[in-house]
């Protein structure tokens, strides 16, 4: 029996983030794969459920009962429980995108070789970076033709302001692919593709000292340029710093090929040595340390169940301290209640289990009978622990709501207020006019389908929505200085608020802002907002 000690200590909690078709779901595969999780890599989960129109989107949710998109995977390997965290992408790209980041102690950033840094893995770094997490660069693909890979790495360097650190160095790519430099062990490893989808077979190690072996494996020209790049890069790249890792600083680079399990389990390997054990998270300026306390945990996500017959909710738990026991009561904090979690369960790819117990570092989903929102703590009875909340971030799409039948007001309120509760979409009105006008934001387009799809079959509301032109939201951080009625933008601006009064300003571009901050000096402007 280990201890409850050993038993967080050995947990790794980390979200994978890419663009769409960089390879996450591959990757995940043939992690599952090492971990035993799984006889055959392709079965997690059916990916191309991301890709489905949004009518095949709606279906899936109802037979499933719970949204495909959110998964959690728990494994085991080399002496590690390893939680990896989906972070939906393609259409379903959400806000729940970026909370379950929320959630992870740190991230695997997919690049594909050939695009180098794209545009939502730019974003879902802005959050990482925000926290300060360690990032672990898998770049994938190199069995096709990739991009210069000094170029790669100065991309991510100046794209996302972090410094790199290649753990290994790719010799060629796409037909000429021939594998890795271990920097570390000064040894390559070959590349063989005839492994496709099962353990890596076929890979020699050869030494970097013997000269006939690599000469034979990888060829003159390959050898010659790889010591060539060796070279420059012991000049040019950042020293391995483990701290600087930790703290988000620096992002250890690895290369490899997903698809045909290549560079993988070093990756894992690595990976598992250098991420960190469940980190402590703040409670009233105060760090909780995960071994040292009861159990506690916060809500990150919650998801509505899109079947009438099961109009449940999922509260989605990521545990901070201690051990969790279904049998024990717990505190929810801002309800003010002594309850018992109900069905505590571990939400897999398209499993549900229920779980008896969980440590920190875990994320367990409860049946919520709407109490719960977003940010919430809950924590063993006699203590208290309040952790901070989730920032809101900033939507990137919005639309002004009309009601069809202005009889059914107040569904219409009940329906709206109570799917911006559960996250998917954030609601505004018009600065200094009442809730007449409806303005919603969302961070991903399939949201505004979502909602008109649940007010219909739900409350029973038809709603119509109007595009609107802005693209990015503000928060005012220095609110109690600024006076909003003199404040003055570029005539595309426009004032709102959010439902508690914050005032908010929505732009068209990026242009808009920078004038806006120009002609109210001293006003700061937040892409994050307080919980
Ligand atoms: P995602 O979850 O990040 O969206 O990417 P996913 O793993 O679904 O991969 C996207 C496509 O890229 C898939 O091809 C997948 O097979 C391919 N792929 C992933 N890793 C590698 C790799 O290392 N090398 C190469 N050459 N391809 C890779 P697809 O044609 O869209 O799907 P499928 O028909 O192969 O399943």
């Amino acid at each position: 029996m280990s201890t409850i000690a050993e038993e967080i200590n050995k947990r790794r909690t980390f979200a994978i983030i890419s663009h769409p078709d960089a390879g996450k779901t591959t990757l995940t595969e043939k992690f599952l794969l090492y971990g035993g999780a799984i006889n055959l890599a392709g079965s997690v989960k059916g990916k191309a459920t991301a890709r489905h129109a949004v009518s095949d989107w709606m279906e899936i949710e109802k037979e499933r009962g719970i949204s495909v998109t959110s998964s959690v995977l728990q494994f085991n390997y080399g002496g590690y429980c390893i939680n990896i965290l989906d972070t939906p992408g393609h259409q379903d790209f959400s806000e729940d995108t970026y909370r379950t980041l929320m959630a992870a102690d740190s991230a695997v950033m997919v690049i594909d070789a050939s695009k180098g840094v794209e545009a939502q893995t730019r974003k879902l770094f802005k959050v990482c970076g925000m926290r300060g997490i360690p990032i672990f660069t898998f770049i994938n693909k190199m069995d096709r033709d990739a991009n210069d890979t000094f170029e790669l790495l100065d991309e991510i360097e100046k794209e996302l302001g972090i410094a790199t650190c290649p753990v290994n160095w790719p010799i060629g790519s796409g037909k000429r692919f021939k594998g890795i430099y271990d920097r570390h062990e000064n040894h390559v490893l070959t590349y063989s593709d005839t492994q496709k989808g099962t353990r890596e077979g076929e890979t020699t190690v050869i030494s970097m000292e013997d000269e006939a072996g690599l000469l034979e494996n990888i060829g003159d020209e390959a050898l010659s340029t790889l010591r060539d790049e060796i070279d420059l890069l012991d000049g040019a790249s950042a020293e391995f710093d483990l701290d600087e890792v930790r703290s988000g600083k620096l992002t250890p680079v690895f290369f490899g090929s997903a698809l045909t399990n290549f560079g993988v389990e070093i990756f894992l390997q690595n990976f598992l040595k250098m991420a960190t054990t469940p980190l402590p998270r703040i409670s009233q300026g105060e760090p909780v340390s995960p071994v040292e306390n009861a159990f506690s945990a916060f809500v990150f996500k919650i998801q509505a169940n899109m079947n009438k017959a099961h109009r449940d909710r999922v509260a989605f738990m990521r545990i901070c301290s201690g051990r969790f026991d279904a049998a024990e009561e717990v505190k929810h904090v801002q309800g003010g209640k002594v309850m018992r979690l109900s069905q505590p369960q571990q939400i897999m790819a398209d499993e549900r289990r229920i779980l008896s117990e969980a440590y920190a570092g875990d994320i367990i989903g409860v049946f919520d009978p709407g109490i719960f929102s977003i940010g919430d703590t809950v924590c063993a009875p006699r203590d208290n622990i309040c952790y901070e909340g989730i920032p809101t971030f900033a939507p990137e799409h919005f639309a002004r709501v009309r009601q069809m039948d202005t009889m059914k007001r107040k569904q219409f309120i009940k329906g709206v207020n109570q799917i911006a509760q559960e996250g998917a979409i954030q609601i505004f009105q018009e600065f200094n006019t009442g809730m007449e006008e409806i303005i919603v934001g969302v961070v991903g387009v399939l949201q505004f389908d979502v909602l008109k799809y649940r007010l219909e079959n739900e409350y029973n509301v038809e709603i119509k929505l109007e595009p609107l032109p802005y693209e990015y939201i503000r928060w005012i951080e220095n609110k109690e200085e600024v006076d909003m009625t003199k404040l003055t933008g570029t005539s595309d601006m426009k004032k709102i608020q959010d439902l508690k009064g914050n005032p908010l300003l929505l732009f068209v571009n990026q242009w808009s802002i920078g004038m806006t901050l120009d002609r109210n000096k001293g006003l700061v402007l937040s892409e994050f907002g307080r919980a």
